[in-house]
């Protein structure tokens, strides 16, 4: 039978701590059939849209992100953990499991009316997400959506964004198998 992109990530459990069923998507993309099926899939609703930017979500969204921009044709835009990115930034602080961490983005790297996709590997309770929406807001662009290869709909990300007039896509949902 052909392999789904699911069949190519890996469950690796008890990581980063016990109870939990950490999705590995390395072997996603350390396979040439994998990560190409992962991208063109990831980009398939847009493919023929207006697109200006596509903005990755640090960490594994910047591996997707830009293949899926060069696929596009678009510039592409890092959205980073706090403290990495080296000019003036503007920030948006998000809930953790535990505690709170924050997001940031050049405050030139998006220009108002642009058109943005925001890409990263993974849609749990959509706080990550969400602030990389705010942070594009703030810059004036409009997010046309967000595309992450593995969904965990029980940690209810897509109703929260979907919630805040975002389309999402999303190519493997996981739930506690
Ligand atoms: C993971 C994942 C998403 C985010 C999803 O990243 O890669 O970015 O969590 O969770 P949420 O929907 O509940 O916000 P993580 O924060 O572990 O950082 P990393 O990508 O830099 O490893
Ligand atoms: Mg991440």
């Amino acid at each position: 039978m052909t392999k789904t992109v699911k069949d190519y990530i890996r469950t690796i459990v008890d990581f980063p701590h016990e109870g939990i069923m950490f999705r590995d998507v390395t072997t996603l993309f350390a396979d040439a059939r994998g990560f190409r099926m992962a991208i063109d899939q990831l980009l398939n609703p847009y493919a023929g849209r207006p697109i200006d930017k596509v903005v990755g979500l640090e960490a594994r969204g910047f591996i997707l992100g830009g293949a899926v921009a060069h696929q596009l044709s678009t510039g592409f835009v890092p959205i980073r953990k706090k403290g990495k990115l080296p000019g003036a930034v503007i920030s948006e602080a998000y809930q953790l499991e535990y505690g709170e961490a924050v997001m940031e983005v050049h405050d030139d790297a998006l220009k108002p009316g642009e058109r943005v996709l925001i890409v990263d590997d993974l849609l749990a309770t959509g706080g990550t997400a969400e602030a990389g929406i705010k942070l594009c807001h703030r810059l004036g662009a409009e997010v046309i959506g967000c595309a992450f290869v593995i969904d965990l709909p029980e940690l209810g990300g897509r109703k929260r964004l979907e919630g805040l007039g975002m389309e999402v896509h999303t190519l493997a949902e996981f739930d506690g198998e």
